[in-house]
């Protein structure tokens, strides 16, 4: 097993899968790992949706409906798309229980950020795969529909894929940390 310092690390999004199942072992450590982030006030916000065969053909329907809207995707783009969302060994849908309180949305949104960084790392540590998406399905009301989360009571984070990379993913390139760092007397 890793060391937690190699496992952030080595962490990567990632944007192209294999398509092969994964593990449940991981998954199920993936959620728990999430499910240790810290909330204040204990709110614990965090919702899991683990999204099955058919809402996620639904989903992919979506968005072919979605992205060709100006123009309909050639077939190319079709199949394209079709492998960015159905690859992926598993997507389970990062969402937050919402609050009229724009401060604990606030803080309920960043303990939401922590828990789905848990779930990567725990990924990681376990040798798979993943990419927080938040791309315009992930708003979009008929989404919402058919994943069953009521809006007025969740909003989602994050579509969480999970799976095999089918390629190597190099690290961005990052600024130097002193850039981000200052130092007070
Ligand atoms: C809040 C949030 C939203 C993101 N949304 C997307 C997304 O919609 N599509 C995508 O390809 N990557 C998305 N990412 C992943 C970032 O693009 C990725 O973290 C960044 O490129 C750095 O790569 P790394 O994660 O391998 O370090 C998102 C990351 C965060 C934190």
């Amino acid at each position: 097993m890793p060391s937690i310092h190699e496992t952030i690390r080595t962490r990567r999004t990632i944007h192209d899968y294999a398509p092969v199942p994964v593990p449940e072992e991981a998954i199920q450590r993936a959620l728990e790992a999430a499910h240790c982030a810290p909330c204040h006030k204990t709110t614990w916000p965090w919702r899991f949706t683990r999204v099955g065969p058919r809402a996620r053909e639904a989903l992919f329907a979506l968005n072919v409906r979605l992205k060709g809207a100006k123009a309909p995707l050639d077939p190319r783009q079709a199949a394209k798309l079709r492998e960015k969302m159905m690859d992926p060994g598993a997507l389970i849908v990062a969402s937050q229980v919402v609050s009229a309180d724009p401060e604990r949305l606030r803080e309920d949104y960043a303990a939401v950020a922590c828990a789905i960084q848990n779930f990567s790392l725990s990924l990681t540590a376990d040798g798979v795969g993943s990419k927080w998406g938040t791309g315009g399905i992930t708003r979009h009301a008929e989404a919402y529909a058919l994943l069953g989360i009521d809006p007025a009571v969740e909003q989602i984070v994050g579509f969480l894929w999970v799976g095999q990379p089918s390629r190597p993913h190099p690290a961005p390139v990052r600024p130097p940390l002193s850039a981000h760092v200052r130092t007070t007397d």
